[in-house]
């Protein structure tokens, strides 16, 4: 699994911002062919993208490319040109407002035309899917079974509210009267879970209010929490406060590598199934949930600074 704590939206009509963001410190760039590039400037955006996919230095970092999506006249232009110039440059294209599995089936079939006449390995360009819609959400679960190429769900807030008509401007913060309530967690738990069924990740989308980082921070929080993987982010204030919130604390990822490492010895040594950890039992479910914040640590760069001694 790549590292996408942070997903930076990089327009693609922006020479400026494909430079900077070589140097910032976000898991995953998207360089945006859709709704950051004015429909004027579609096509020089894609030769700003290939460019920069292919004179850039993106060391260390998932590199993706956002197309406009399977009903628009510039989709399969996007793919073609993009990938026949940089595809061995790229691990994924993201298509956004994925409402059908048949979207994700077309540009699986597309990819792989183009990767054999272009000579790539065929099927190692993956495919992140949005989902924006109330027909994407409904269609999840079909969605993220469409192609062995995806790798992620993402949820793109901004489109889904404006698809459900939910009475607010402000993306990531509840609507006005269901402050108590939490509007997004329904589509939040529907994604991760259809996710999650296949073996993709849930990526969270972007949170508008760029100079508010404390909002920023409660809203990737939540995703944090249930399982998501990471989020989206706009600007470099968000890529630290989303770096941080989605790894494990030190704490956190000290105890998961320590349930692990008592549980093989007490299963193994002492042919137990459930033992005490200091006051915690742990059975086998514990280990399992161990190994998501251990795999996220370990993700993260994290160092352990605990070790298991046994008793006696
Ligand atoms: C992202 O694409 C969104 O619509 O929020
Ligand atoms: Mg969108």
């Amino acid at each position: 699994m790549r590292a996408r704590r942070t997903c930076l939206a990089v327009p693609g009509s922006n020479p400026r911002f494909l430079e900077k963001a070589q140097t910032l410190a976000a898991d995953e760039v998207f360089l945006d062919l859709e709704d950051s590039v004015a429909p004027a400037v579609k096509e020089e955006a894609r030769a700003n993208v290939v460019a920069a996919l292919r004179e850039g230095d993106w060391t260390g970092k998932t590199v993706a490319v956002r197309v406009n999506d399977a009903t628009t006249p510039w989709s399969y232009r996007d793919v073609i040109e993009v990938v026949e110039a940089a595809g061995d440059r790229l691990h994924c294209v993201m298509l956004p407002k994925v409402s059908d599995p048949s979207h994700v089936v077309w540009l699986d079939t597309l990819l792989g035309q183009v990767e054999r006449a272009a000579g790539l390995p065929v099927g190692r360009i993956g495919i992140e899917a949005q989902i924006e819609d109330a027909t994407g959400l409904v269609n999840a679960e079909r969605i993220a079974a469409a192609s062995p190429r995806l790798e992620t769900l993402v949820f793109g807030p901004a489109d889904f509210m404006a698809s459900i008509g939910m009475r607010t401007l402000v993306v990531g913060e509840q609507p006005p009267g269901y402050e108590e309530g939490d509007a997004y967690h329904y589509v939040l738990m529907r994604i991760l879970t259809a996710a999650r069924a296949h073996g993709l990740q849930a990526i969270d989308g972007p949170y508008l209010q760029i100079r508010d980082v404390e909002g920023f921070r409660r809203a990737a929080r939540r995703a944090a929490a249930l399982g998501f993987d990471g989020k989206w982010v706009l600007h470099p204030s968000q890529i630290e406060a989303g770096n941080e919130v989605f790894s494990p604390s030190q704490d956190d990822y000290d105890h998961a590598e320590l349930i692990l490492e008592a549980y093989e010895y007490y299963t193994t040594v002492e042919r137990r199934g459930a033992a005490m950890l200091g006051d915690e039992m742990i059975d086998e479910a514990s280990r399992k949930m161990a190994l998501v914040v251990a795999a996220k640590g370990r993700a993260a760069g994290l160092t352990r600074t605990k070790r298991f001694t046994p008793p006696g």
